[in-house]
């Protein structure tokens, strides 16, 4: 039995510092993206509804700006900003108005902070409208349905407003079709050719939205999403929404939600590895895990890192994420988990 096992795997396992060097992937605060909720009706900041441990700001308040900073020193410098309205109505009116509150928290930010942190903006209607839909509901031979083309105008308005506001990089959510191409040649044609689009090209219809939508408000008031985002069943359909979002110009392509689409992920980077990928570690991913630390069920420091990891190692370059802090604090102190 002598030298028996020869090959012994667990040589490379014996210290944290052996196997980070052997670590396969690596995860720093600079792949992170933080979501950041600004609700025009606060005047302080509040827990965010459905969100367990995460704060909504009013959009133009000392608070928020402490938030960006505080995010930025442990090495966060991607925000993606999404706007609770003081009103709702048919077409969202708020999403795009000059005063609005992204509109509003983007020129806190860059007055406040400058121009070194990536600022990113959701693109949708769903918190902003009267009916919760993603996009201009319509009669049509079927009954009333969600209108795809009439959507894109009102997305080009957003988008328009939201780069004359400071964003960088545009993110549109409602998965129209189309709408990418549409909202590139409005970018451009309002001169902001610099302005990015990370496209929520692969979005499926999720029962892990739920906490968000509670958070923003912004579940339909009548029937589903079924019609517009992906069904679950689908892997391959997702490389056909990739390559039109790239055809009609996506500078970033994401998958969302992350972990019940790990092989999506895979499958997308495969095909794409020139293109940089993004995926969203929805508010569900979020809640489960906090929910189990709480119930005493797992440790959540443990499972927040193992599930960003697992995210990393399917093949995302970029991941947003409600634990973007608390990952970012973790990784930036030197003492992770793994
Ligand atoms: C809709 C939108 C959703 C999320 C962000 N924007 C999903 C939805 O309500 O259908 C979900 C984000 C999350 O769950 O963390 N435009
Ligand atoms: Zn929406």
């Amino acid at each position: 039995m002598a030298g028996f096992p020869r090959i012994r795997p667990r040589r490379l396992r014996s210290s944290w510092a052996l196997r980070s060097l052997i670590a396969e992937v690596d995860l720093t605060p600079s792949k992170l993206i933080m979501p950041l909720f600004v609700d025009e009706n606060l005047s302080k900041p509040a827990p965010t509804p459905g969100l367990e441990g995460y704060t909504t700001y009013p959009p133009a308040s000392r608070e928020l700006v402490n938030a960006v900073s505080s995010a930025m020193e442990v090495g966060v410098r991607t925000f993606l900003l999404f706007g609770v309205p003081s009103s709702k109505d048919e077409v969202g009116s708020r999403a795009f108005a000059e005063d609005g509150p992204v509109q509003r928290a983007l020129r806190t930010i860059r007055d406040e902070v400058g121009w070194e942190p990536v600022l990113m903006t959701d693109l949708c209607i769903c918190e902003y409208t009267s009916h919760g839909h993603c996009g201009l509901p319509a009669k049509s031979r079927r009954g009333v349905i969600i209108d795809n083309d009439s959507t894109l105008k009102v997305y080009q308005r957003i988008a328009v407003s939201q780069a004359q506001a400071g964003a960088d990089f545009v993110a549109p959510s409602g998965m129209m079709d189309g709408q990418v191409r549409a909202i590139r040649e409005a970018l451009d044609d309002a001169g902001f050719t610099d302005v990015g689009i990370m496209a929520y090209s692969v979005k499926f219809a999720s029962s892990l939205y739920g906490p968000f939508r509670q958070a923003v408000d912004s579940a339909p008031r009548f029937g589903d999403r079924r019609s517009y985002q992906m069904d679950p069943r689908n892997a391959r359909e997702a490389l056909k929404e990739v390559r039109l979002d790239l055809e009609e110009g996506a500078d970033i392509v994401m998958v969302k939600p992350a972990l019940m689409y790990l092989d999506v992920i895979r499958l997308v980077k495969e095909r794409y590895p020139d293109v940089p990928l993004a995926a969203y570690d929805v508010s569900g991913e979020y809640a489960m895990v906090k929910a189990a630390a709480r119930a005493g069920l797992i440790d959540e420091t443990t499972a927040m890192m193992e599930l960003l990891y697992s995210i990393r190692r399917a093949g995302a370059d970029m991941i947003i994420t409600y634990f973007a802090y608390d990952a970012a604090r973790l990784l930036s102190s030197g003492r992770p988990p793994f």
